[in-house]
């Protein structure tokens, strides 16, 4: 069992969504954390509603994409904090890209804030956990991290490739080091990221971020949410590839996808 009381917690992408309720969430139980972002003012606020009650709280701005940034933002934490317990690190983009336009711009910057921006935290912060008795590093993946959704290859590959690297590390770092990797697998979550793409099923950033604080409490290795989709991810990955190539191409985009320039432009 983890406990967050007085437990220096790292928080990435909290200025909104799921990152800001998880901050939320842990600040009710006394802790010391430390926040990180693009938009200050968010983080500012933030950071005054948890300083208002039992626990601290401090922010950074920092573009996860920038290696010096992710630098800054560890050395931050540990100059006011001392040390990183546990790090969120969930700092993410989610942008459509259709193979009528594809771009490796696209592709390019989705790998490097959901990939590289997670990458470079880990690099900063294992030397640092090495040296404590026990730590926690908690990355934000997707369900579906297991098979190329339509429309959806940039934001899936840069998923996909953190959860492989968070596995790869998990018992290495846990054997070694008692750092413990969790991989956190949401499905949809009613957040700015998803804003305009209706999900049967989708549960609000409270109640995600609840799951997830409950789920590193317990020492969960993989926390996947809500049941209903992870059952229908579940099912979506046994399928032979005859099958799972036939599924039609709107259900796999779901709603809201974009219609491609290229399309609207002949219409
Ligand atoms: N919502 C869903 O349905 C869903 C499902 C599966 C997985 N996820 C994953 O869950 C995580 C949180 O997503 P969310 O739904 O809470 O999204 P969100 O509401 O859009 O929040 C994303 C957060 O990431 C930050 N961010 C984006 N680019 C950044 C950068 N370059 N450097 C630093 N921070 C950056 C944003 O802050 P600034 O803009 O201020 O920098 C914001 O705080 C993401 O990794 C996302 O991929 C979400």
């Amino acid at each position: 069992m983890i406990d967050f009381k007085d437990k220096v917690v790292l928080i990435t992408g909290a200025s909104a969504g799921m990152g800001r309720e998880i901050a939320r969430n842990i600040a009710k139980e006394g802790c010391k954390v430390a926040v990180f972002a693009r938009s200050e003012t968010k983080l500012e606020k933030l950071c005054n509603e948890i300083n208002s009650g039992s626990s601290q709280c401090i922010y950074k701005k920092c573009d996860v994409s920038n290696k010096q940034n992710v630098s800054e933002a560890v050395d931050y934490t540990i100059k006011n904090f001392g040390r990183v317990d546990i790090a969120f690190l969930n700092a993410g983009i989610l942008v459509p890209n259709p193979i009528e336009t594809f771009d490796s711009e696209i592709i390019t910057k989705t790998v490097k804030i959901n990939f590289f921006g997670m990458v470079y935290f880990i690099e900063k912060l294992l030397p640092v956990m090495k040296k404590q008795k026990h730590s926690v590093i908690a990355v934000t993946s997707t369900l579906p991290d297991k098979r190329g959704v339509p429309g959806w290859g940039a934001y899936g590959s840069s998923k996909a490739a953190i959860s492989w690297l968070a596995e790869s590390l998990r018992s290495e770092a846990y054997q070694k080091y008692n750092i413990e990797f969790i991989t956190i697998k949401p499905g949809s979550v009613l957040t700015p990221m998803i804003e305009n793409l209706y999900r049967p099923g989708s549960v609000r950033p409270e109640k995600a971020a609840e799951i997830i604080v409950n789920g590193v409490k317990k020492g969960k290795k993989v926390i996947q949410f809500p049941f209903l989709q992870k059952i229908s991810i579940q099912v979506r990955d046994i399928l032979p590839p005859f099958a799972y190539d036939a599924l039609p191409l709107d259900l796999m985009k779901g709603d809201g996808f974009p219609e491609p320039e290229e399309e609207k432009n002949e219409s």
